[in-house]
């Protein structure tokens, strides 16, 4: 399993510490989670904070930006050091658009689903994407509680996948712990993004380490 821990739930006054942790552990991405207030009801930190992590963070910048009209900052999340730029599929009318523009910025383009969205809307374009992130809880805030029916939704997807001959991977973000990691991996599952499970813990290396070996 790859883990992508989610930098929401660190110390953001101290975010240097929190991302030079990160360095030591095995994690194989880091997680930032963006926010405009708009396409969700939370405002996390924006392109400044993330050219400041980017500075300090040796692990890859998968970007999750919560945000309306993200096709806007394509250069700008590029120019903070992305290598993965996340956009919901509900935030863009033209998606085909926004992923080649992605693209052809020199990052990986993922397309990330609302709980409520159906993964068969990413039919006519999975093909064409390097990861999609799936939603276990409505974008917005850490430390809430799995939704159970991302398991069909990454069951469904693993298939069209196949069927479509796409070479995507399967990312998860909300709720993950390692009971719902367990049933993810089971499912089908290739990535796991974790906030609060890991930056609550006593031990987030040890935490880390866990997941990966689900
Ligand atoms: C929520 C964010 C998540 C968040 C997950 O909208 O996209 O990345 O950090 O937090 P946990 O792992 O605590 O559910
Ligand atoms: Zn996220």
């Amino acid at each position: 399993m790859l883990v992508s821990p989610s930098l929401l739930s660190a110390d953001f006054g101290n975010l240097q510490a929190d991302v030079q942790r990160m360095n030591n552990t095995e994690a194989d991405m880091l997680h930032i989670d963006i926010m405009d207030g708009v396409f969700v009801p939370n405002i996390s930190m924006g392109f400044p904070v993330l050219k400041a992590i980017q500075k300090h963070a040796t692990k890859p910048l998968d970007v999750h930006l919560m945000i309306v009209e993200p096709q806007k900052y394509i250069s700008q999340v590029r120019d903070c050091g992305a290598e993965i730029m996340n956009i919901h599929q509900e935030a863009c009318i033209h998606l085909h658009r926004t992923v080649q523009e992605i693209k052809a910025a020199g990052m990986k383009a993922a397309v990330t689903l609302n709980p409520s969205t159906p993964v068969e809307t990413l039919t006519d374009i999975v093909a064409e994407l390097d990861m999609v992130l799936l939603m276990s809880v409505n974008p917005g805030f850490g430390g809430q509680k799995f939704i159970p029916n991302t398991l069909n939704k990454v069951a469904r997807l693993r298939k069209l996948i196949k069927e479509t001959g796409s070479t995507a991977l399967i990312e998860i973000d909300g709720g993950v712990n390692l009971e719902t990691g367990r049933q993810l991996a089971d499912a089908g599952a290739d990535i796991l993004v974790a906030g609060s499970f890991v930056f609550n813990a006593t031990d987030p290396a040890a935490v880390i380490k866990e997941l990966k070996n689900l």
